[in-house]
């Protein structure tokens, strides 16, 4: 795999007031490439909360560059507190918002007031430079695995090895190479013939406006299908492995990650197709056991349901209502896959089963 890959994240050390980063605005995407740069941890809350940018790992690496840049304003104990925990409840689900939020608290804490802005943001640094270093090696401790079912399917050429994906879990959700698109881009890069379904992602289509658009972009052959294809997919023998990333990994291996999810792996358990999850360990919760019962699920607004974002033949991005007028609606943002159907855990420590003593031992393993 080549030694880079884009990244949805710049920070600007030398801006007027201290600091910035300037990310892709991904509710642009695919329609226009536009970037948002953020200046103030108000405009990093927004644009967690709004989804300028979203994925677990993204949103935990822009969340620190927040409260780097709350503490050039007040670095005192109160407001560590304060700002950390208000960052946090920007989204609730992705746990390593969380992690990253506490990493940099513990990090600046035993340090005098005066010291603490510049530490934080040295720690926000480090902390995206590691995700790309810890998305890298998921790709590295993936490729085997697509190596040996593409071995044992006869992938070669006219027969690519057939991934279906959920979501965005690409280099756009992380700080680079993305999650469950790690193993893909170095399968791809090694000259494996691949081929991948992309679920549309309903409701906010993070699968065709940003998986699609990112596949596109780095010549993964790739198709568009309704989110309810994949199960048809499967029992027709069109699919050999699922690969999706996640928003929470429980201690005893239960994978929240976006909505749908849970059919997907359902359907999966079904047709006898390997279900992997892409996980890097900053994902993992060992706090919470029982992923069903404990993990809080973001509720978004309905109106994201009731209605679509789209581009006119006219090249004029506007938003329809595909229901009528008034309809309420629900719109849990993420469910639970319990560990029984996760096949393997792919992290940047090796590739576990999903339970709880594996888990054990990988974290021992640091
Ligand atoms: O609501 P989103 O777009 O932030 O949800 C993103 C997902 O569910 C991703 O699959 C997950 O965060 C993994 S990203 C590497």
């Amino acid at each position: 795999m080549s030694a880079a890959s884009p990244s949805p994240l710049r920070p600007l050390r030398e801006a007027p007031g201290g600091g910035a980063v300037v990310v892709i605005d991904q509710r642009a995407l695919p329609h226009r490439l536009a970037f948002e740069t953020l200046a103030t941890p108000e405009a990093v809350h927004h644009a967690i909360r709004e989804m300028v940018v979203r994925g677990a790992p993204l949103i935990g690496a822009t969340a620190a560059y927040g409260l780097a840049l709350a503490l050039q304003h007040d670095a005192g104990d109160a407001a560590l507190d304060a700002r950390a925990a208000w960052l946090k409840a920007a989204r609730p689900t992705a746990v390593n918002l969380a992690w990253a939020l506490d990493r940099l608290v513990r990090h600046v804490r035993p340090l005098p007031a005066g010291e603490r802005a510049q530490a934080a943001w040295a720690l926000a640094g480090a902390i995206a430079e590691e995700d790309v270093d810890v998305n890298r090696r998921i790709g590295e401790h993936g490729l085997p695995l697509l190596r040996d079912i593409a071995a044992r399917k006869g992938v070669g050429p006219g027969r690519p090895l057939k991934v279906l994906t959920h979501c965005n879990a690409g280099w756009l959700a992380t700080v680079g190479w993305g999650t469950a698109t790690s193993p893909v881009y170095q399968a791809h890069a090694a000259g494996l013939p691949l081929h991948v379904w992309v679920d549309e992602t309903r409701p906010r289509n993070q699968g065709a406006g940003l998986t699609a658009w990112e596949l596109g972009q780095a010549g993964v052959p790739h198709t568009l299908v309704a989110d309810n294809a994949g199960g048809h997919l499967m029992q027709h023998g069109e699919v050999d492995l699922v690969i999706v990333g996640c928003d929470r990994v429980t201690a005893r291996g239960d994978v929240c990650n976006k909505i749908g999810t849970y059919l997907k792996a359902l359907a999966a358990h079904d047709n006898g197709v390997p279900f992997f999850v892409a996980m890097p360990t900053s994902t993992l919760d060992p706090a919470v056991a029982d992923g069903l019962a404990d993990i809080p699920i973001e509720e978004r607004a309905a109106r994201e349901v009731t209605h679509l974002w789209g581009r006119t033949a006219a090249g004029e991005v506007l938003e329809v209502a595909i229901a009528p007028e008034g309809t309420p609606a629900a719109n849990p943002a993420f469910d639970v896959t319990p560990a029984r159907l996760v096949s393997a855990l792919i992290t940047e420590r090796g590739v576990v089963h999903a339970d709880e003593s594996a888990l054990r031992a990988l974290m021992a393993s640091a």
